[in-house]
């Protein structure tokens, strides 16, 4: 379900275009179906906005696995994560989050607490996707972290353990029927963040320009083009920049670097606001504001990149 507005935003409508839609749902027979008005706010429900993502050709034809990665801390890896698992699913995708990071950031911040079980049983074989994944609200489950995770690269290093790490991910989420599986990385580059990047459509790495390392996204690129060269696969890059300020006056100019790095860079900037640090205390980031508005235009670029592939 998305409000009106919003609708505006991710599908790129006028005013004008949006009252012809809402009007043309309000005038079917079972209107109460597609739109909900509560107040003097309309909501298209996932019935309006399956059939506006068909016309628009936005469905997706096979599961997507997304992995955000950087090797640095505090870049906005679980920000990214959370804001685009929240919009996928308000727009009806189906949407799986993996938490790889054994300090459950993500986990605590959907679900309130550390998983029971988590990730490491499934990849030690003791537990099946489908019997661990929980429901964190309507299209959008998780595969919970917790800190057995930080054992899961002794798992994957013992000789006596065979696995494909381009089909890790993959293997894990066959049947599941999932339109996107978004996967939340530790800082570093172990075995399991390999993998996930190795079995993944694309890769996003957020680079925050307040803290600004060239050489921690050009170690990104390189191990994603490693990979495909080694396993002969296409997984592509994408850079995102987050904490953005407009007043800082070398952006521009840090921004021109990552064009010259292996990798598509985003379109969307993510600004630095405190809303995301809210999101992370309270499970959401509000649906208003200019933050919000900017994951929605990346979620956009998001399924249009995918729908592409
Ligand atoms: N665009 C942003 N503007 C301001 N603060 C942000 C932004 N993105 C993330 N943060 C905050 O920065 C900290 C690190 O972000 P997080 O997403 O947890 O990064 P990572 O997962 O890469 O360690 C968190 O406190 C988060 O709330
Ligand atoms: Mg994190």
């Amino acid at each position: 379900m998305l409000n009106r507005s919003n609708v505006g935003i991710f599908f790129d409508k006028t005013k004008g275009q949006l009252d012809t839609l809402f009007k043309e749902f309000s005038d079917k027979e079972d209107s109460s179906k597609y739109v909900i008005r509560k107040g003097s706010s309309k909501i298209f429900s996932n019935d309006a906005l399956a059939e506006i993502i068909e016309r628009e050709s936005l469905n997706v034809n096979k599961t997507q696995i997304i992995t955000v990665a950087n090797q640095k801390g505090g870049v906005g890896k679980t920000s990214t994560v959370i804001s685009q698992a929240r919009n996928l699913s308000d727009l009806g995708y189906k949407v799986l989050v993996i938490d790889t990071d054994a300090q459950a950031n993500t986990t605590r911040t959907l679900i309130g607490e550390k998983g029971e079980a988590s990730l490491y049983d499934i990849i030690e074989g003791t537990k099946r996707a489908s019997d661990l994944i929980c429901e964190v609200r309507d299209r959008l489950w998780l595969i919970p972290a917790n800190s057995d995770c930080s054992r899961i690269d002794m798992l994957l290093t013992d000789p006596t353990f065979t696995y494909n790490p381009a089909s890790l991910i993959v293997d894990m989420v066959d049947g599941l029927e999932m339109d996107f599986v978004l996967v939340d990385t530790s800082p570093s580059f172990s075995s399991v963040n390999i993998a996930s990047i190795a079995s993944s459509d694309r890769v996003i790495c957020p680079v925050p320009l307040a803290e600004w390392e060239i050489d921690g996204v050009e170690q990104v690129s390189k191990v994603v083009s490693s990979i495909n060269a080694r396993l002969k696969t296409d997984i592509k890059l994408d850079f995102l920049i987050t904490m953005f300020a407009k007043n800082e006056t070398t952006a521009y100019e840090q921004i021109s670097k990552i064009k010259e790095i292996d990798g598509n860079l985003l379109n969307t900037l993510i600004p630095n606001a405190s809303a995301f640090r809210k999101a992370q205390k309270s499970g959401m980031l509000e649906n208003r504001g200019l933050a919000y508005k900017e994951t929605l235009r990346l979620t956009k670029e998001i399924v249009v990149n995918c729908v592409g592939n």
